[in-house]
């Protein structure tokens, strides 16, 4: 049997008609009606509607019906598969002696500067083993699961040198292949500058003796270089933010990792003002530095080519700018013009990172759909600024706080966070071809699930046509 036949549902958001921004960004393109079903064949959507019309779908396929597994959707509300375009999904420890003393008032880059924050984190990643952080990676998608998430970027940048950020790409890739969640690899070597480069700026080579300037060196001279022959990470990211990378050197690194094939994304001003929604813009095409370069040679590059078949989904350059939580006028003036210059960056907004921080200021999220600009929202799931597994509670905060529409944030956790990862031909909308990866909520309405704050309505997750998750 490889067929999967979701029937009884209350209601099917299919997010059909690619990347939503503007107006359309509050278009889930809902079917309503009674007893609506989904049909997936080989892993795939074969068709979306009601009943009496998947049903002749299916006998105009030729398919006999007693080939599909059946689902009864009780009228609860199908969605695709949630996508969560920024995670941090691998790090050993937490963190929650630094929560509280930012509680009592000491500030985020304070506590880094000071070798804790991301720091305490380094060193306790790279003290674990594979099968410590295998197991807690394991653990958190499993709850990612629960939650409806099928599809999560996940970044290294826990490591900060060459092996240990290889190590963890491969486990990233690991993860990946265990299922049932499929995670996109980013590089994040340039998070944070390590210790050993603040005690000792010689430890680089090179003449460089700013401590930043040595590390960015060593990510572009050597880290780079290695994680392009390892061929395992899609996207390159840098941690854009005034005393930590400026534009200039995230420009750098960012330039330099398009040449070797990587598709980037960034985080940008989350503190303050820092051009990172700029570099955003500028980097949104043509990325690269050298144009003697041929990133075609690296073989995730290969990989992006052949899953982003649609025409509009950018192959290299930016995809993504990712926080945005104090972006410049300039800036955001910049991401609305790359948008209608048909060459869109992605806001990706982290609406629980500056919640947990205890900001009352959260992204212009408004700012960015007036401008045109798509917007999507993620967990950035770490163990520092936002420990939560959790879209629809990501999604219940962007209402609140932010003053998106539950639709606008239903197109936030779908079709534009695949946009984001590249994947938007293949992932985050109910569609003839595209891969079945669905969620069948408690719910019947799109709006109850941000509205049940803190508690999950997925019901049945399915991947790739198979349901991997049951609550019963
Ligand atoms: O996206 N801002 C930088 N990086 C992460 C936090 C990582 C950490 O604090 O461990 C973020 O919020
Ligand atoms: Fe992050």
């Amino acid at each position: 049997m490889s067929g999967l036949l979701i029937e009884n549902a209350g209601g099917i958001a299919t997010l059909a008609g690619g990347l939503r921004r503007g107006p359309s960004q509050s278009d889930a393109a809902v079917v309503s009606g009674e007893s609506l079903a989904v049909a997936c064949w080989d892993g795939r959507i074969l068709a979306a509607g009601t009943a009496d019309d998947v049903t002749r779908q299916i006998a105009a396929k030729g398919l006999p019906l007693n080939a599909f597994h059946r689902v009864d959707a009780r009228g609860g509300l199908v969605t695709p598969g949630l996508v969560d375009a920024h995670t941090h999904l691998l790090f050993a420890g937490t963190r929650e002696g630094e929560w509280q003393l930012r509680s009592r008032g000491a500030g985020y880059l304070e506590v880094l500067a000071a070798g804790g924050g991301i720091l305490s984190t380094v060193a306790a990643t790279r003290a674990a083993s594979d099968a410590e952080l295998l197991g807690g990676g394991r653990a958190r998608l499993d709850q990612m699961l629960a939650n409806g998430t099928t599809t999560a970027e996940a970044k290294s940048g826990y490591a900060l040198n060459v092996a240990g950020e290889l190590r963890l790409l491969e486990l990233v890739a690991r993860l990946s292949r265990e299922g049932p969640i499929e995670l996109v690899p980013t590089f994040l070597g340039a998070h944070a500058v390590p210790a050993e480069f603040r005690a000792d700026p010689s430890a680089a080579r090179g003449p460089a003796t700013d401590p930043t300037e040595a590390y960015v060196a060593e990510v572009i001279s050597e880290q780079l270089p290695a994680v392009a022959r390892q061929g395992i990470a899609r996207f390159c990211d840098v941690f854009c933010e005034r005393g930590v990378f400026s534009a200039d050197q995230s420009r750098r690194i960012l330039r330099a990792a398009a040449d070797l094939g990587l598709a980037l994304r960034l985080h940008a001003d989350e503190l303050a003002p820092s051009g990172g929604a700029e570099l955003a813009a500028e980097l949104a095409a043509n990325p690269g530095a050298n144009p003697a370069a041929n990133p075609s040679a690296n073989p995730a590059t290969k990989a992006r080519v052949a899953a982003a078949s649609t025409p509009g989904d950018a192959v290299l350059g930016c995809l993504s700018a990712d926080h945005l939580g104090a972006p410049s006028e300039a800036g955001i003036a910049a991401l609305g013009r790359a948008a209608d210059a048909g060459t869109p960056v992605v806001a990706t907004l982290l609406p629980a990172t500056s919640w947990f921080l205890g900001k009352h200021h959260f992204a212009p999220a408004r700012r960015f759909i007036d401008a045109g600009v798509p917007v999507a929202l993620a967990t950035d799931l770490n163990p520092g600024t936002s420990p939560t597994l959790s879209l629809p509670l990501v999604m219940s905060i962007a209402c609140v706080e932010m003053g998106l529409s539950p639709a606008e944030a239903l197109s936030a956790v779908t079709i534009n966070a695949a946009y984001s990862l590249g994947l938007a031909a293949e992932i985050g909308s109910i569609e003839p071809g595209k891969q079945a990866d669905l969620v069948v909520w408690s719910v019947p309405t799109l709006e109850q699930i941000p509205y049940w704050l803190g508690g999950s309505q997925a019901r049945i997750v399915v991947k790739r046509g198979i349901p991997v998750f049951d609550r019963g």
